[in-house]
């Protein structure tokens, strides 16, 4: 039987600076969520990457002293090393440089052209850099980007327009029809108003710089970074060996570019021909005292100072329990050192300890493990499905709860009592399989010390009469 599929995608960063945390938040994300769909049995393919051609890419080359192709090339080991360092397996590493996505915007783009949905005429309004975006006078506060709060660019030049006024219709009945399109659902009707409002036909080209995709029916223009930025979700997959993976289950984005990938990515789609993804899921933005953690504004932490503060794991766990996975939340170093001692290092860390502790001097005798009916298993898995992930924590951390009662409660230190350390090992596993996606690298500690697998099915089945070795100090109290 062929194995179910789940393709995911975090937003292809833009390399005009290294990563921080709002982007370590996305990418770890999509990695909590490939895991665990690997763990029950999909076929996963995972995609990150970066946004490389565009205005705002050129200008730092140039501050830089640098063209932008090694300007980039200098910035991307730095993703890599970051994504390396948080433990992220993704499938691959795109950049909208690499000749097969330029290969298929180009092919896109003619497509879209022959069928008429792409026009010449002449754009004169607003752009700013920091978004790659147009708006309208309308958008502006005092003048200013309202993302950036910067000043605005003024643009009059000669484009091609792509009819994105075409496709109201078709895009509010897709909307309609497929009511998880856009998630979170509190995310949903705001767009839609937004749609009902009516669409402006899009400027899809610039002609004053030069870096980027040259439109393949006019090789005097190149492509709106933004478009050809999308297309990279889709360009990935044609691949030999990757067009399964299409359409795309989940794109993982943050709030700040849900219009994007809501609407103008859907109508190229359509227009191109090509089915649509299934979900774009925008989470909320990390922020300090309420202001969002941007380069752009000066206030960031990077992956390195964010890593520093307790490792990998403590990081990966702050990140996912803090806040509403959608909502905005504020960054922390407190908070996260609290939730480290007080949660991984007290109640994880300590249950794994004193229960291998006493089963490697005790050993341990199989029985029916009453424990672990008290761990609420099929709840787990459908918040994970709904991508709840902050709430999926919540639940395991309760049973890692009640694991801890239940050892105060039976004391196997005086009582010795090897069935009573059956369930609790028995139980860690439960605890360290369903954690893995979250915190791997404890979970392997642990599993390599218990000896069992880290599979999904290995949480129903009983663990291996093995010598448990007591395990080493999970996490350092800060
Ligand atoms: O927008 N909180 O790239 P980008 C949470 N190249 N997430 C944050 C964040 C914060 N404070 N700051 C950044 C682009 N992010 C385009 C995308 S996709 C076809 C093209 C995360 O480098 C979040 O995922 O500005 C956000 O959407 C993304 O980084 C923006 O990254
Ligand atoms: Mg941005």
């Amino acid at each position: 039987m062929v194995n179910k599929k789940f393709y995911i995608t975090t937003p292809i960063y833009y390399p005009n600076d290294i990563p921080h945390v709002g982007h370590a938040y996305t990418t770890i994300a999509a990695d909590i969520l490939s895991r665990w769909f690997r763990i029950r049995g999909y076929d996963v393919f995972f995609l990150t990457g970066t946004d490389d051609h565009g205005k705002k890419i050129a200008l730092a080359a140039e501050k830089a002293g640098k063209s932008p192709k090694k300007f980039t090339d200098s910035l991307i080991p730095k993703f890599k090393e970051a994504w390396k360092k948080l433990n992220i397996k993704y499938d691959r590493f795109i950049r909208t440089t690499d000749k097969d996505h330029e290969k298929i915007v180009q092919e896109i783009l003619q497509k879209t052209y022959d069928k008429g949905d792409i026009y010449k005429g002449e754009y004169e309004g607003y752009y700013c850099i920091g978004c790659e975006a147009y708006y309208t006078e309308k958008d502006l506060e005092n003048g200013c980007c309202p993302i950036h709060k910067t000043k605005i660019e003024k643009l009059k030049e000669e484009t091609y327009f792509f009819k994105l006024s075409k496709y109201q219709k078709a895009l509010l009945d897709f909307y309609k029809k497929n009511p998880d399109f856009i998630s979170p659902k509190n995310r949903r009707q705001e767009i839609i108003n937004r749609v009902k409002e009516g669409l402006n036909d899009l400027s899809i080209s610039r002609t004053s710089f030069n870096w980027g995709i040259p439109l393949p029916f006019d090789k005097k223009h190149i492509c709106y970074v933004w478009q050809d930025a999308l297309y990279n979700y889709y360009s990935a997959t044609r691949q030999k060996g990757k067009e399964k993976y299409w359409p795309t289950n989940i794109h993982l984005i943050g709030k700040d570019i849900l219009w994007f990938h809501s609407v103008y990515w859907p109508a190229f789609l359509i227009s191109a021909g090509i089915s649509l993804p299934n979900c774009v899921f925008a989470h909320g933005w990390w922020t300090f005292d309420k202001e969002k953690i941007s380069k752009s504004r000066g206030k960031v932490i990077n992956v390195d100072e964010l890593v520093a503060i307790a490792g990998v794991d403590s990081a990966r766990y702050f990140l996912f329990r803090e806040g509403v996975f959608g909502e905005d939340s504020d960054f922390s170093e407190k908070i996260l050192i609290e939730r480290h001692n007080n949660e991984l290092a007290n109640k994880l860390g300590n249950l794994v300890s004193r229960v291998t502790n006493l089963a490697e001097k005790n050993q341990i005798q199989k029985t029916t493990n009453n424990l672990l009916k008290k761990l609420k298993l099929k709840q787990i898995e459908k918040l994970i499905k709904n991508y709840e992930l902050d709430k999926a924590l919540n639940l395991i951390f309760e049973f890692i709860d009640i694991c801890n009662e239940y050892v105060q409660n039976k004391k196997p230190w005086e009582t010795k009592d090897k069935k009573v350390l059956y369930e609790l090992v028995d139980s860690i596993k439960a605890i360290a399989i369903l954690l893995w996606p979250f915190i791997p690298e404890t979970s392997e500690k642990i599993a390599k010390q218990i000896g069992f697998k880290i599979k999904f099915d290995e949480i129903k089945k009983p663990i291996p009469a093995n010598k448990i070795k007591k395990s080493e100090i999970l996490f350092k109290k800060i």
